[in-house]
């Protein structure tokens, strides 16, 4: 099927901020992580039936540490510590798929931080 995109500055975002501060992000901005351990975005995405679904992050990190995030669905962590490596500079976004398992109808995804950098910055996912 078609992807559909869900933008990081429409979602629940708790200790980061929307930014636009950087080039190349879609939609209208994309989402600072604040830099501490546990800030997330929470993300609503509906399925249409309850099966496997591959989900695609696209981020930003101009570091050159890597920016590990845990990838929750409904509550439970399914991708622990999914590593979110260097780009070039904040300007350049990169893909990271994750295999995941989806319930039909409504599901949350929430991509935490696990280390005190934060998570990188975070356009989008689509899936
Ligand atoms: C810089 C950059 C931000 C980024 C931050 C970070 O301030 O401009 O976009 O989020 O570094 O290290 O997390
Ligand atoms: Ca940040």
């Amino acid at each position: 099927h078609a992807a559909t995109d869900y933008q990081a500055e429409d979602a629940t975002i708790s200790q980061g901020t929307v930014a636009g501060n950087h080039t190349g992000y879609t939609g209208t901005g994309f989402v600072d992580y604040t830099n501490v351990k546990g800030s997330y975005v929470e993300f609503r995405v509906s399925a249409a039936a309850t099966g496997p679904a591959s989900v695609t992050l696209r981020y930003a990190n101009g570091t050159a540490a890597d920016r590990p995030m845990d990838l929750s669905v409904n509550g439970t962590v399914v991708a622990p510590a999914v590593s979110f490596p260097a780009t070039a500079d904040w300007n350049t976004w990169a893909a990271k798929a994750v295999n995941v398992t989806l319930k039909a109808g409504t599901n949350t995804i929430r991509a935490t931080a696990t280390t005190a950098n934060g998570g990188p910055n975070l356009d989008r996912i689509s899936l």
